[in-house]
């Protein structure tokens, strides 16, 4: 099967994804090209492997432009901290082939705006119980599609910003492979061989 990741940031979930693969913990998949809508760090990790490497830079035109370049085969397009937003047209033509992690537990504290740390600040502003994170499909509705895992903890009295995201991230290195897996419709058997 082939994946497509897109990023905007560090790519610590892609780095995740290529290590899952070597490892065999995702199984008959591979990267068939990651693209980055910015200059990244993402980018350098995908270069590392020798994964095909885009650039496409953000705007009004990136959809049609990833459109454009995406391999014929690809089976499933993975945003890994990916900032931005693919219009209605691709989210139609891909839909079902589309997946998000997001830093929280969707529906609550998903849309416009929210990313990065400002979810965190609204998880605590908002003196959450809990907090965690979602992979779910994605529509043209930001945040909005369906919900395919979700993984969530209770949060601390002394929690921070920097200990909510380090604990939301190692959460997000667990459920998105194991979406993943999901998904290409790998079972679970399989993955111990
Ligand atoms: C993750 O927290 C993800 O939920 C959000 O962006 C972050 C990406 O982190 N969409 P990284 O670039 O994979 O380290």
């Amino acid at each position: 099967k082939n994946i497509v990741v897109l990023v905007s940031g560090g790519g610590t979930n892609l780095q995740r994804i290529i290590d899952c693969i070597k490892s065999g913990e995702i199984l008959n998949a591979e990267i068939a090209m990651v693209v980055a809508d910015r200059e990244c760090f993402g980018l350098e990790r995908s270069k590392k492997q020798n994964i095909p490497t885009k650039l496409i830079q953000r705007g009004k035109m990136f959809s049609m432009e990833l459109k454009k370049i995406l391999p014929e085969n690809t089976d499933l397009i993975v945003l890994a901290g990916f900032l931005s937003i693919l219009n209605k047209e691709f989210c139609e033509s891909f839909s079902g082939k589309i997946i998000n992690i997001h830093p929280a537990l969707l529906p609550k504290f998903g849309g416009k705006g929210m990313w990065g740390n400002h979810v965190h600040e609204a998880v605590l502003a908002a003196e959450e119980k809990e907090s965690g994170a979602t992979v779910h499909y994605v529509t043209s509705g930001i945040d909005e599609g369906e919900i395919i895992l979700q993984k969530s903890f209770e949060i601390a009295d002394d929690e921070t910003l920097e200990t909510l995201a380090e604990k939301i991230h190692s959460i997000e290195y667990e459920i998105f492979p194991e979406a993943i897996n999901k998904i290409l419709g790998i079972p679970r058997e399989k993955k111990e061989n």
